[in-house]
């Protein structure tokens, strides 16, 4: 029998690490929904600068394919026959996905992507809405949660280990903008499902969060 763990939470609580960690242990596929919005972020980001105009924005998002696959390295991502998975990491990528999130277009092209990820496969899929719209009836629901000036010190350290500088304020500005911009959307803005259980990050490795939720939904590693 499949089944669904859907896990929601705000940019830099620690969704796809531990994700991705979860779906290790437990043998799954990992179905990280963030990187289809940044496929569509990245398509008007190269064709329209950082462009707003819902109009404009549903129409690229018209003409272009997304898809993803898996293979023992993880998920990869293309924009039509391109492997757009490094990408679409940009910062102003990350901006530009959280603005097309909002335009109701986007969101309707790709419910059906991810829905289809979680017919026939069990999964672990973290997003903003998975558990109260993409599947409402995953048997799994996790929300995480971590303040925003932990999730900023988490991204300059990550910045950092890859040779980079980053400015904390700055950072900062950027993840509350994104939160602000995800939870008040009008359609299907980042919030907790009722059947959800809270998870706080704060002080915790995706490691051990990963080993943590486990144990709490009562789920069975492919060890045992
Ligand atoms: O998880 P992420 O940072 O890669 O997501 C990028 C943006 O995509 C995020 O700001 C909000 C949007 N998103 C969404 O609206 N719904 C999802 N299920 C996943 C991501």
């Amino acid at each position: 029998m499949s089944y669904a763990i859907a896990i929601d939470g705000p940019a830099g609580a620690g969704k796809s690490s531990i994700a991705r960690r979860m779906a290790e242990i437990l043998d799954i596929i990992y179905v990280d929904t963030g990187a289809l919005y940044r496929v569509i972020g990245l398509a008007v980001y190269r064709e329209a600068g950082m462009c707003q105009d819902p109009e404009t924005i549903s129409r690229i998002a018209d003409q272009v394919e997304v898809s993803l696959s898996h293979n023992e390295k993880g998920q990869r991502v293309f924009l039509g026959e391109e492997d757009v998975s490094e990408e679409i990491r940009r910062e102003e990528i990350s901006q530009m996905a959280s603005i097309v999130s909002a335009v109701p277009f986007v969101r309707e092209k790709l419910l059906s992507l991810q829905r289809d990820m979680a017919q026939c496969q069990s999964v672990v899929m973290d997003g903003r809405d998975i558990g109260t719209r993409i599947l409402p009836n995953a048997e799994y629901k996790v929300f995480l949660v971590c303040p925003a000036e932990e999730r900023a010190r988490r991204r300059l350290l990550q910045l950092r280990e890859q040779g980079l500088s980053g400015d904390y304020d700055q950072i900062l500005a950027d993840i509350k903008e994104r939160d602000h911009r995800d939870m008040t959307r009008e359609i299907s803005p980042l919030v907790k499902a009722d059947d959800a259980i809270e998870f706080d990050t704060t002080g915790h490795t995706a490691e051990s969060s990963a080993d943590e939720l486990i144990e709490v939904l009562g789920l069975c590693p492919r060890s045992c």
